[in-house]
Order: structure tokens, then sequence, then C-alpha cells
């Protein structure tokens, strides 16, 4: 039995992760604010990210249960509460932020870290990948929007708080990635429809469509499962094709 736990996986893309996770043998932990057991969690916790002080009792909570954790997926985030242009926002929206998308995800994966690395199955001498860590960021970390600055900044933190991770755990058996989404349709992206309608009609996304939760989910599936193997540090843009460089 390999455990999965899943930060915002009431919906969206975390809920898809769920699913695909669970299609492929993983027991799934769930994490929201708001979630309710329900297929295909074998357990749901409900927490807040950017709560640091609460984040060993939730791993404590999995520990007892399950006694092991093998995946990590920080996918909890949020959007700004609203758009504003970067020499008006306010310190508010940044700090809130920074909690929830940088500096909860950073430290629960230190915590989650430290029980991946006492199980003892990461002290056997073999190739295999015996944990996994992946961060889902946004093409936002590399794509200037200076109408959610912040947004953007969390997001190139949350991915160099990625590298430091499969830096410094490179070797022991747990892998780190990251995963870049592009412009993916869900609960965050419903508001703003009809205006990327028209910049998608317009060119926006190579691959011409809007992504969907389980582009994302079928990416995370092929890295928990090590289908991509020698690859920890991996930066894996998600977004029709939004990387590409043309004249
Ligand atoms: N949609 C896109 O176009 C897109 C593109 C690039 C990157 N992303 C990233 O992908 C991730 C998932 O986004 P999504 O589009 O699936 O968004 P979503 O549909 O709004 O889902 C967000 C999930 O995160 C949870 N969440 C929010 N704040 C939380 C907190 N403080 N603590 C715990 N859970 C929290 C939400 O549940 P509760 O509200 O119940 O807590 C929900 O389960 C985010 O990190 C987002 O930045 C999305």
């Amino acid at each position: 039995m390999k455990v999965a736990v899943i930060t915002g996986a009431s919906r969206g893309i975390g809920l898809a992760c769920a699913r695909t996770l669970a299609s492929n043998g993983f027991t799934i932990v769930g994490i929201s604010r708001n979630i309710e057991p329900a297929d295909p969690f074998s357990m749901t916790i409900k927490g807040d990210i950017s709560d640091v002080e609460s984040q060993t009792g939730i791993i404590d909570q999995i520990m007892c249960t399950f006694g092991r954790i093998d995946l990590l997926v920080n996918n909890a985030g949020v959007a700004p509460l609203k758009r504003e242009d970067v020499l008006e926002a306010g310190v508010e929206s940044f700090d809130r932020l920074m909690n929830i998308n940088l500096r909860g995800p950073h430290f629960f994966t230190q915590a989650v870290v430290k029980t991946m690395l006492n199980n003892p199955s990461l002290k056997e001498k073999d190739d295999e990948q015996k944990g996994s860590v992946i961060f889902i960021t946004s093409v936002s970390a590399v794509a200037s929007s200076p109408e959610r600055a912040e947004y953007c900044i969390s997001k190139a933190g949350l991915s160099m708080s990625a590298q430091v991770y499969a830096d410094r755990l490179a070797g022991s058996g747990v892998a780190v990635y990251e995963i870049r989404p592009g412009v993916i349709f869900t609960d965050m992206t419903a508001g703003v429809k009809e205006k990327y309608d028209q910049k998608i009609a317009n060119g926006l996304i190579p691959e011409g469509r809007w992504g969907q939760p389980e582009d994302i989910a079928r990416t995370v599936a092929a890295l928990a499962t090590g289908e991509i193997p020698f690859a920890t540090g991996a930066v894996i843009e998600i977004s029709g094709g939004m990387n590409i460089r043309h004249l």
C-alpha cells in the first residue's frame, strides 16, 4: 500500500489527482479547508495549509492510521481575491498568497519529508524510487502578470522550494518534481472563462484548448509511479505549448 497525501484535494486539479492516483493503486489522503469523506479518499482532513502550527498534528493523524507517506502532492493554492495593478496592490493580499501558496507548502513539505526519510525501506540499497514530492506551481512562476504580482511571486518562490528540496534529497530515495500547469479549467479560472476563451481563440495556447485537471493528474501519476526515472528536480510544464517561444 502506498499512501498519497494531496493538499487542495476537494476539487479541481487536486481532486483529479486523487482520482487518478487512486486508480493507480494509491491510498488517498485529501486535505482542504472544506472536504467531505467520499470516494476516492481513504481519509479526509479539514485543514488550512497556511496554518503551519497545525501541520505536525495533521501528519501524526496520517501516520497513526497508515504508518507511512509515500507521495506528497503540494497542490493547494489560491489566486488573489481581486486582480489589482502591482503599483496599487497591498500587503494584505501579498501576505495571504505567500502564506497559502508558499510558506504553508514549504513547511508542510519539510515535515512530511522527515517522515518519509524515517521509512525503513529508504535504507534498502536498490534503485527504486521510495518516495516523491510533487509541487504544483504555475506558468506564472516565470510569466509576469502585473495585475496579480503576488500570485506570480508566490509561485516563483514555490518553484525554488521544489529545487531546494530536490537538491537536499537527491540520492535519498525521495524524488522531488515541479509541475507547471498553464491555463486549466477549474473553479480558479471559472471567473475569467470568457477572457481566456477569447485569448485562446487568439492563439494564447498553441494546442488551442483549455487545459483540463486530468492533464495535470496524468502527469502526476506518471511521476508518482516511477514512469519518469532519473529526473529529480525536473520542471515539467503542462500548458499546451505556452512555453514555446516563437517569432
Ligand atoms: N487552474 C489553473 O489554471 C491553474 C494554473 C496553474 C496553477 N494552478 C495551481 O493549481 C493548484 C490547484 O488549483 P485549481 O485550479 O484546482 O484551484 P481550485 O479549483 O480553486 O482548488 C483549489 C483547492 O485548494 C484548496 N485550498 C485553497 N486554499 C487552501 C488552504 N488555505 N488550505 C488548504 N487547502 C486550500 C481548495 O479547497 P478549500 O477552498 O476547501 O480549502 C481546493 O481544494 C493551485 O495551487 C493553483 O495555483 C492552477
